[in-house]
Protein backbone atom coordinates (compact mmCIF):
# COMPACT_ATOMS: atom_id res chain seq x y z
CA UNK A 1 0.00 0.00 0.00
CA UNK A 2 2.64 2.55 1.08
CA UNK A 3 5.06 0.78 -1.95
CA UNK A 4 2.86 2.10 -4.52
CA UNK A 5 1.55 5.56 -2.95
CA UNK A 6 5.46 6.50 -2.96
CA UNK A 7 5.47 4.93 -6.71
CA UNK A 8 2.08 7.38 -7.36
CA UNK A 9 3.77 10.21 -5.74
CA UNK A 10 7.00 9.81 -8.07
CA UNK A 11 5.58 9.82 -11.10
CA UNK A 12 3.48 12.74 -10.08
CA UNK A 13 6.02 14.80 -9.56
CA UNK A 14 8.09 12.93 -13.06
CA UNK A 15 5.02 14.43 -14.92
CA UNK A 16 5.27 18.20 -13.04
CA UNK A 17 8.80 18.04 -13.58
CA UNK A 18 8.78 17.18 -17.30
CA UNK A 19 5.99 19.62 -17.51
CA UNK A 20 7.71 22.61 -16.27
CA UNK A 21 10.66 21.72 -18.21
CA UNK A 22 8.98 21.72 -21.40
CA UNK A 23 7.13 25.07 -20.41
CA UNK A 24 10.92 26.80 -19.22
CA UNK A 25 12.18 25.35 -22.88
CA UNK A 26 8.32 26.68 -24.78
CA UNK A 27 9.15 30.05 -23.02
CA UNK A 28 12.98 30.29 -23.33
CA UNK A 29 12.28 29.61 -27.43
CA UNK A 30 9.64 32.92 -27.21
CA UNK A 31 12.26 34.96 -25.77
CA UNK A 32 15.11 33.58 -27.65
CA UNK A 33 13.19 33.75 -30.74
CA UNK A 34 12.80 37.81 -29.80
CA UNK A 35 16.21 38.30 -32.03
CA UNK A 36 15.56 39.26 -35.20
CA UNK A 37 15.13 36.11 -37.20
CA UNK A 38 13.64 36.77 -40.87
CA UNK A 39 12.10 33.85 -41.44
CA UNK A 40 10.43 32.42 -37.83
CA UNK A 41 9.52 35.84 -36.49
CA UNK A 42 7.48 35.28 -33.47
CA UNK A 43 3.95 35.06 -32.96
CA UNK A 44 2.27 38.53 -31.91
CA UNK A 45 0.75 38.41 -28.61
CA UNK A 46 -2.66 40.19 -30.06
CA UNK A 47 -2.61 37.47 -32.77
CA UNK A 48 -2.06 34.53 -29.67
CA UNK A 49 -4.86 36.40 -28.11
CA UNK A 50 -7.50 36.41 -31.03
CA UNK A 51 -6.70 32.43 -31.21
CA UNK A 52 -7.16 32.18 -27.62
CA UNK A 53 -10.45 33.83 -27.86
CA UNK A 54 -11.32 32.20 -30.83
CA UNK A 55 -11.12 28.75 -29.41
CA UNK A 56 -13.05 29.71 -26.38
CA UNK A 57 -15.60 30.71 -28.17
CA UNK A 58 -15.55 27.53 -30.47
CA UNK A 59 -15.13 25.28 -27.59
CA UNK A 60 -18.09 27.36 -25.83
CA UNK A 61 -20.48 26.67 -28.48
CA UNK A 62 -19.35 23.32 -29.71
CA UNK A 63 -20.35 22.47 -25.96
CA UNK A 64 -23.43 24.35 -25.96
CA UNK A 65 -24.43 22.35 -29.55
CA UNK A 66 -28.24 23.15 -30.20
CA UNK A 67 -30.80 20.35 -30.10
CA UNK A 68 -30.67 18.75 -33.86
CA UNK A 69 -34.28 20.04 -34.30
CA UNK A 70 -33.82 23.76 -33.61
CA UNK A 71 -32.67 24.40 -37.27
CA UNK A 72 -35.83 22.05 -38.26
CA UNK A 73 -38.83 23.04 -36.18
CA UNK A 74 -40.48 26.08 -36.63
CA UNK A 75 -39.25 26.18 -33.05
CA UNK A 76 -37.92 29.31 -31.36
CA UNK A 77 -39.03 27.72 -27.81
CA UNK A 78 -37.01 28.82 -24.96
CA UNK A 79 -34.46 25.95 -23.63
CA UNK A 80 -33.95 25.67 -20.47
CA UNK A 81 -30.06 26.58 -20.75
CA UNK A 82 -28.76 29.52 -19.63
CA UNK A 83 -27.01 30.22 -22.75
CA UNK A 84 -29.54 32.48 -25.09
CA UNK A 85 -31.80 30.37 -27.82
CA UNK A 86 -30.76 33.49 -30.17
CA UNK A 87 -26.94 32.51 -29.81
CA UNK A 88 -27.39 28.93 -30.15
CA UNK A 89 -29.22 29.35 -32.91
CA UNK A 90 -26.62 31.96 -34.62
CA UNK A 91 -24.31 29.28 -33.70
CA UNK A 92 -25.88 27.11 -35.73
CA UNK A 93 -26.64 29.03 -38.46
CA UNK A 94 -24.27 31.45 -39.09
CA UNK A 95 -21.02 31.83 -41.19
CA UNK A 96 -19.16 31.47 -38.47
CA UNK A 97 -18.72 28.01 -39.59
CA UNK A 98 -19.18 26.28 -36.07
CA UNK A 99 -21.95 24.48 -37.66
CA UNK A 100 -18.48 22.34 -39.67
CA UNK A 101 -18.67 20.06 -36.23
CA UNK A 102 -22.09 18.83 -36.74
CA UNK A 103 -21.02 16.58 -40.08
CA UNK A 104 -17.66 15.48 -39.94
CA UNK A 105 -17.47 13.21 -42.16
CA UNK A 106 -18.34 15.14 -44.63
CA UNK A 107 -15.76 17.51 -43.36
CA UNK A 108 -13.23 14.37 -43.40
CA UNK A 109 -14.29 14.27 -46.92
CA UNK A 110 -13.75 17.76 -47.85
CA UNK A 111 -10.12 18.18 -46.16
CA UNK A 112 -8.96 15.04 -47.50
CA UNK A 113 -6.71 17.10 -50.35
CA UNK A 114 -3.11 17.19 -51.31
CA UNK A 115 -2.21 21.01 -50.49
CA UNK A 116 -0.70 23.07 -52.81
CA UNK A 117 -2.03 20.69 -55.85
CA UNK A 118 -5.47 21.03 -57.68
CA UNK A 119 -8.43 20.59 -55.24
CA UNK A 120 -10.91 17.81 -55.80
CA UNK A 121 -13.83 18.91 -58.00
CA UNK A 122 -16.16 18.28 -55.68
CA UNK A 123 -19.11 20.96 -56.18
CA UNK A 124 -22.05 18.52 -54.36
CA UNK A 125 -19.68 18.54 -51.40
CA UNK A 126 -19.37 22.43 -51.29
CA UNK A 127 -23.09 22.64 -51.90
CA UNK A 128 -24.09 20.40 -48.97
CA UNK A 129 -21.74 21.92 -46.43
CA UNK A 130 -22.95 25.15 -47.12
CA UNK A 131 -26.57 24.53 -46.68
CA UNK A 132 -25.82 22.80 -43.38
CA UNK A 133 -24.09 26.22 -42.19
CA UNK A 134 -20.35 25.08 -42.80
CA UNK A 135 -19.59 28.43 -44.39
CA UNK A 136 -16.90 30.38 -44.88
CA UNK A 137 -15.23 26.45 -46.49
CA UNK A 138 -12.50 25.68 -44.61
CA UNK A 139 -10.22 24.35 -47.62
CA UNK A 140 -7.78 26.84 -48.06
CA UNK A 141 -4.38 25.85 -49.71
CA UNK A 142 -5.36 23.84 -53.31
CA UNK A 143 -6.01 25.12 -56.48
CA UNK A 144 -9.97 25.02 -57.48
CA UNK A 145 -10.14 23.60 -61.12
CA UNK A 146 -11.51 26.20 -63.44
CA UNK A 147 -12.52 25.52 -66.92
CA UNK A 148 -9.83 23.99 -69.14
CA UNK A 149 -9.95 27.42 -71.34
CA UNK A 150 -11.76 30.86 -70.88
CA UNK A 151 -15.16 30.71 -71.81
CA UNK A 152 -15.31 31.96 -74.83
CA UNK A 153 -17.29 34.59 -76.56
CA UNK A 154 -17.91 36.09 -73.50
CA UNK A 155 -21.28 37.91 -73.48
CA UNK A 156 -21.47 41.33 -73.29
CA UNK A 157 -25.29 41.36 -72.69
CA UNK A 158 -27.22 40.12 -69.76
CA UNK A 159 -29.41 38.18 -72.53
CA UNK A 160 -27.09 36.91 -75.00
CA UNK A 161 -28.75 34.88 -77.48
CA UNK A 162 -26.79 31.58 -75.87
CA UNK A 163 -23.94 31.22 -72.62
CA UNK A 164 -21.13 29.97 -74.02
CA UNK A 165 -20.57 25.98 -72.38
CA UNK A 166 -17.06 26.25 -72.12
CA UNK A 167 -17.58 28.77 -69.22
CA UNK A 168 -18.53 25.57 -67.03
CA UNK A 169 -17.17 22.71 -65.56
CA UNK A 170 -20.17 19.78 -66.64
CA UNK A 171 -18.52 17.02 -65.44
CA UNK A 172 -21.01 16.74 -61.89
CA UNK A 173 -24.17 17.59 -63.45
CA UNK A 174 -26.90 15.69 -65.46
CA UNK A 175 -26.90 18.20 -68.54
CA UNK A 176 -23.71 18.86 -70.42
CA UNK A 177 -24.78 22.29 -72.23
CA UNK A 178 -26.97 25.59 -71.30
CA UNK A 179 -29.19 23.91 -74.38
CA UNK A 180 -30.12 21.14 -72.26
CA UNK A 181 -30.61 23.10 -69.16
CA UNK A 182 -33.09 25.81 -70.88
CA UNK A 183 -34.93 23.03 -72.09
CA UNK A 184 -34.94 20.90 -68.45
CA UNK A 185 -34.76 23.77 -65.62
CA UNK A 186 -37.19 26.57 -66.33
CA UNK A 187 -34.63 29.37 -64.68
CA UNK A 188 -32.23 28.91 -68.15
CA UNK A 189 -34.97 30.03 -70.28
CA UNK A 190 -33.73 33.44 -70.06
CA UNK A 191 -36.13 34.96 -72.78
CA UNK A 192 -39.07 33.52 -71.03
CA UNK A 193 -37.97 34.25 -67.48
CA UNK A 194 -37.39 37.58 -68.88
CA UNK A 195 -40.94 37.97 -69.94
CA UNK A 196 -42.60 36.92 -66.38
CA UNK A 197 -40.67 39.59 -65.19
CA UNK A 198 -41.98 42.18 -66.90
CA UNK A 199 -45.35 41.29 -67.89
CA UNK A 200 -48.79 41.53 -66.18
CA UNK A 201 -50.95 38.66 -66.19
CA UNK A 202 -52.41 38.24 -62.81
CA UNK A 203 -52.59 40.18 -59.23
CA UNK A 204 -49.86 38.35 -57.97
CA UNK A 205 -47.28 40.09 -60.70
CA UNK A 206 -45.53 43.16 -60.22
CA UNK A 207 -43.37 43.73 -63.08
CA UNK A 208 -40.65 45.53 -63.22
CA UNK A 209 -41.91 48.52 -65.05
CA UNK A 210 -44.60 49.15 -62.55
CA UNK A 211 -42.13 48.78 -59.45
CA UNK A 212 -39.88 51.50 -61.24
CA UNK A 213 -42.98 53.46 -62.02
CA UNK A 214 -43.77 53.17 -58.30
CA UNK A 215 -40.38 54.14 -56.60
CA UNK A 216 -40.38 57.45 -58.84
CA UNK A 217 -43.60 58.51 -57.90
CA UNK A 218 -42.69 58.40 -54.41
CA UNK A 219 -39.41 60.25 -55.36
CA UNK A 220 -37.02 57.54 -54.14
CA UNK A 221 -34.40 56.37 -56.33
CA UNK A 222 -33.73 53.15 -57.43
CA UNK A 223 -29.60 51.92 -57.83
CA UNK A 224 -28.44 49.25 -55.33
CA UNK A 225 -30.23 45.76 -54.80
CA UNK A 226 -29.68 41.70 -54.00
CA UNK A 227 -31.99 39.43 -55.32
CA UNK A 228 -32.00 36.33 -52.57
CA UNK A 229 -32.57 32.83 -54.12
CA UNK A 230 -32.18 34.88 -57.90
CA UNK A 231 -31.44 31.71 -59.81
CA UNK A 232 -29.75 32.74 -62.98
CA UNK A 233 -29.85 36.44 -62.29
CA UNK A 234 -32.66 37.08 -64.42
CA UNK A 235 -34.14 40.14 -62.25
CA UNK A 236 -30.60 41.56 -61.95
CA UNK A 237 -30.24 40.96 -66.07
CA UNK A 238 -33.44 43.10 -66.77
CA UNK A 239 -32.72 45.61 -64.07
CA UNK A 240 -29.26 46.61 -65.93
CA UNK A 241 -30.73 46.14 -69.00
CA UNK A 242 -33.85 48.10 -69.30
CA UNK A 243 -32.43 50.62 -66.04
CA UNK A 244 -28.84 50.53 -65.76
CA UNK A 245 -29.19 49.33 -62.15
CA UNK A 246 -27.07 47.36 -60.12
CA UNK A 247 -28.68 44.16 -58.72
CA UNK A 248 -26.38 41.35 -56.46
CA UNK A 249 -28.03 37.85 -56.52
CA UNK A 250 -27.26 35.31 -54.25
CA UNK A 251 -27.58 31.43 -55.81
CA UNK A 252 -26.81 28.01 -54.92
CA UNK A 253 -25.52 25.50 -57.30
CA UNK A 254 -28.33 22.99 -56.45
CA UNK A 255 -27.69 20.40 -59.57
CA UNK A 256 -27.06 23.27 -61.94
CA UNK A 257 -24.58 25.90 -62.55
CA UNK A 258 -26.44 28.60 -61.64
CA UNK A 259 -23.32 31.08 -60.23
CA UNK A 260 -21.41 30.16 -63.54
CA UNK A 261 -24.68 31.45 -65.34
CA UNK A 262 -25.12 34.75 -63.66
CA UNK A 263 -21.42 35.44 -63.97
CA UNK A 264 -21.55 34.92 -67.88
CA UNK A 265 -24.43 37.44 -67.80
CA UNK A 266 -22.18 40.09 -66.73
CA UNK A 267 -23.70 39.85 -62.97
CA UNK A 268 -22.23 39.52 -59.83
CA UNK A 269 -23.40 36.02 -58.13
CA UNK A 270 -23.28 35.84 -54.40
CA UNK A 271 -22.85 32.44 -53.20
CA UNK A 272 -24.22 32.17 -50.16
CA UNK A 273 -27.58 29.99 -48.87
CA UNK A 274 -30.66 31.72 -47.29
CA UNK A 275 -29.33 31.22 -43.70
CA UNK A 276 -26.08 33.52 -44.28
CA UNK A 277 -26.04 37.12 -43.02
CA UNK A 278 -26.15 39.36 -45.88
CA UNK A 279 -22.73 40.54 -47.12
CA UNK A 280 -22.89 43.86 -47.19
CA UNK A 281 -23.40 46.72 -44.86
CA UNK A 282 -26.22 47.92 -43.30
CA UNK A 283 -28.49 50.78 -44.68
CA UNK A 284 -26.58 50.41 -48.04
CA UNK A 285 -29.59 48.91 -50.31
CA UNK A 286 -32.11 50.75 -52.20
CA UNK A 287 -33.97 47.07 -52.85
CA UNK A 288 -34.19 43.40 -51.46
CA UNK A 289 -35.92 41.33 -53.57
CA UNK A 290 -37.17 37.50 -52.50
CA UNK A 291 -38.24 35.09 -55.07
CA UNK A 292 -39.42 31.89 -55.06
CA UNK A 293 -36.77 30.22 -52.83
CA UNK A 294 -37.98 32.11 -49.91
CA UNK A 295 -41.20 30.00 -48.85
CA UNK A 296 -42.50 28.62 -45.85
CA UNK A 297 -40.20 25.58 -46.29
CA UNK A 298 -37.54 27.72 -44.30
CA UNK A 299 -37.65 27.23 -40.98
CA UNK A 300 -39.24 30.06 -39.10
CA UNK A 301 -36.72 31.50 -36.94
CA UNK A 302 -34.10 31.73 -39.81
CA UNK A 303 -37.14 33.69 -41.60
CA UNK A 304 -37.16 35.96 -38.95
CA UNK A 305 -33.04 36.62 -38.93
CA UNK A 306 -33.62 37.23 -42.90
CA UNK A 307 -36.03 39.95 -42.38
CA UNK A 308 -34.26 41.65 -39.61
CA UNK A 309 -31.20 40.66 -42.00
CA UNK A 310 -33.19 42.69 -44.91
CA UNK A 311 -34.37 45.43 -42.79
CA UNK A 312 -30.74 45.99 -41.93
CA UNK A 313 -29.02 46.31 -45.34
CA UNK A 314 -32.08 48.00 -46.30
CA UNK A 315 -31.62 52.05 -46.07
CA UNK A 316 -34.55 53.99 -44.86
CA UNK A 317 -37.36 54.05 -47.94
CA UNK A 318 -35.99 51.39 -49.19
CA UNK A 319 -38.19 48.48 -50.74
CA UNK A 320 -38.71 44.89 -49.64
CA UNK A 321 -40.46 42.89 -52.70
CA UNK A 322 -41.60 39.35 -51.86
CA UNK A 323 -42.75 37.72 -54.95
CA UNK A 324 -44.48 35.12 -54.81
CA UNK A 325 -43.67 33.92 -51.09
CA UNK A 326 -46.23 30.65 -50.22
CA UNK A 327 -47.16 29.41 -46.86
CA UNK A 328 -50.76 27.74 -45.43
CA UNK A 329 -53.60 30.45 -45.73
CA UNK A 330 -53.77 30.01 -41.97
CA UNK A 331 -50.11 30.46 -41.06
CA UNK A 332 -49.79 33.50 -43.44
CA UNK A 333 -52.63 35.04 -41.12
CA UNK A 334 -51.45 33.91 -38.05
CA UNK A 335 -47.31 33.91 -38.12
CA UNK A 336 -46.11 35.26 -41.43
CA UNK A 337 -48.20 38.30 -41.64
CA UNK A 338 -47.57 39.42 -38.08
CA UNK A 339 -43.79 38.89 -38.36
CA UNK A 340 -43.71 41.01 -41.30
CA UNK A 341 -46.33 43.24 -40.30
CA UNK A 342 -43.38 43.69 -36.82
CA UNK A 343 -40.89 45.62 -39.36
CA UNK A 344 -43.25 48.95 -39.88
CA UNK A 345 -42.89 48.85 -43.47
CA UNK A 346 -45.57 50.45 -45.39
CA UNK A 347 -47.71 47.95 -47.50
CA UNK A 348 -47.28 49.56 -50.95
CA UNK A 349 -48.64 46.27 -52.21
CA UNK A 350 -50.07 43.44 -50.55
CA UNK A 351 -51.85 40.42 -53.11
CA UNK A 352 -52.67 37.00 -51.58
CA UNK A 353 -54.15 34.58 -54.14
CA UNK A 354 -54.82 30.45 -53.85
CA UNK A 355 -51.79 28.66 -55.13
CA UNK A 356 -53.70 26.02 -57.27
CA UNK A 357 -51.02 23.30 -57.96
CA UNK A 358 -51.97 19.94 -56.35
CA UNK A 359 -49.17 20.78 -53.56
CA UNK A 360 -50.91 24.24 -53.51
CA UNK A 361 -54.47 22.69 -53.41
CA UNK A 362 -53.77 19.90 -50.55
CA UNK A 363 -52.26 22.15 -48.12
CA UNK A 364 -54.61 24.71 -48.55
CA UNK A 365 -51.58 27.15 -49.81
CA UNK A 366 -51.19 30.92 -51.00
CA UNK A 367 -48.92 33.07 -52.72
CA UNK A 368 -48.15 36.29 -51.70
CA UNK A 369 -47.08 39.09 -53.14
CA UNK A 370 -45.26 42.25 -51.53
CA UNK A 371 -44.34 45.73 -52.39
CA UNK A 372 -43.37 47.31 -48.47
CA UNK A 373 -41.40 50.00 -48.05
CA UNK A 374 -38.95 50.72 -45.39
CA UNK A 375 -39.81 53.93 -43.04
CA UNK A 376 -36.92 56.68 -43.29
CA UNK A 377 -36.62 57.32 -39.64
CA UNK A 378 -36.46 54.36 -36.94
C1 LIG B 1 -27.47 53.26 -69.33
O1 LIG B 1 -26.13 53.69 -69.40
C2 LIG B 1 -25.65 53.86 -70.72
C3 LIG B 1 -24.18 54.23 -70.62
O2 LIG B 1 -23.94 55.12 -69.59
C4 LIG B 1 -26.49 54.95 -71.41
O3 LIG B 1 -26.04 55.09 -72.74
C5 LIG B 1 -27.94 54.52 -71.41
O4 LIG B 1 -28.74 55.53 -71.96
C6 LIG B 1 -28.42 54.24 -70.02
N1 LIG B 1 -29.77 53.69 -70.07
C7 LIG B 1 -30.74 54.04 -69.22
C8 LIG B 1 -32.06 53.37 -69.42
O5 LIG B 1 -30.58 54.86 -68.35
C1 LIG C 1 -59.16 29.74 -52.10
O1 LIG C 1 -59.15 28.53 -51.38
C2 LIG C 1 -60.09 28.47 -50.30
C3 LIG C 1 -59.90 27.14 -49.63
O2 LIG C 1 -58.59 26.97 -49.22
C4 LIG C 1 -61.48 28.64 -50.83
O3 LIG C 1 -62.40 28.66 -49.74
C5 LIG C 1 -61.59 29.95 -51.61
O4 LIG C 1 -62.86 30.07 -52.19
C6 LIG C 1 -60.54 30.00 -52.69
N1 LIG C 1 -60.56 31.30 -53.32
C7 LIG C 1 -60.58 31.46 -54.64
C8 LIG C 1 -60.60 32.86 -55.12
O5 LIG C 1 -60.57 30.52 -55.40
Amino acid sequence: MGFTMGLNLLLLMAMVATNILSLYHLSSTLVSSKSPSPIHSPVPDHLLQQLRTIRATINHLTRHQPSSDTASTTGGKPSSSAVPQDLLLYSHLSSIASSCHNHPDLLHKYMSYTPFSICPHDPELQETLILNGCHPLPRRRCFSKTPSKPPSPIPLHPFPTSLPDSGVIWSKYACKSFACLSEKQPGFDLKKQRQTLVTFSSELDLPIPQFIQIAKSANSVIRLGIDIGGGTGTFAAVMKELYNMTVLTTTMNINAPYNEAVALRGLVPLHVPLQQRLPVFDGVLDLVRCGRAVNRWIPLVVMEFMLYDIDRVLRGGGYLWLDRFFSRRVDLEKVYGPMIGKLGYKKVKWAVANKTDSGGLKHEEVYLTALLQKPTSK
